[in-house]
């Protein structure tokens, strides 16, 4: 067997069709960073426990290191550097920077477009929805309670006393972040 051997594949990526040929080991993310010139979408642990890699496929949040590009073949995949529509920020990112969410940003790409997924899923109501159902993007800086302020405040969802109560501790002594 030919390790070695490519296939073409044909992804849309950020309203783009791009045609690559790639080894089938590739993963979604190695070919966004390395063959698409696409470094806004973060390696974090390279293995699925971090959510630096997140980026939407067909709108679903999905883990880049976890999925080869082969299987992708035909899917529509917008990144980081999608999200913007020309100098308009996307609403998340507006709301991260308005709520000061990060620090050094490195989880930022993978949080932004998995809080995207979320809004689209439909299925976060309140703020604890919001902490549980983002808690695969982890944030080494600690920045989880203004993430969660600026999705929340996307969504619309208030942090009232309760929400806030929970969610500071969640927020500050753990790894869950929202
Ligand atoms: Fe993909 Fe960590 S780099 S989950
Ligand atoms: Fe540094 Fe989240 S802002 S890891």
């Amino acid at each position: 067997m030919d390790l070695y051997k490519q296939y073409p594949i044909r992804l849309r990526i950020n309203e783009q069709d791009r045609d690559f040929e790639v080894e089938s080991w590739v993963t979604l993310l190695d070919l966004l960073r390395e063959r698409a010139g696409l470094t806004g979408t973060k390696k974090g642990c390279d293995h699925g426990q971090c959510g630096a890699c997140t980026v939407l496929v067909d709108g679903k949040r999905v883990n880049a290191c976890l999925t080869l590009a082969v299987m992708q073949n035909g899917h529509d995949v917008t990144t980081i550097e999608g999200m913007a529509k020309g100098e308009a920020l996307h609403p998340l990112q507006q709301a991260f920077i308005d709520q000061d969410a990060f620090q050094c940003g490195y989880c930022t790409p993978g949080q932004i477009c998995s809080a995207a997924g979320l809004i689209a899923e439909g299925q976060a109501k309140t703020v604890d929805d919001v902490r549980e159902l983002m808690s695969g993007n982890l944030c080494r800086c600690g920045a989880y309670p203004q993430i969660r302020q600026a999705v929340c405040k996307v969504m619309g969802i208030e942090e009232g006393k309760a929400g806030a109560a929970s969610g500071a501790d969640g927020f500050t002594t753990g790894p869950v972040l929202a």
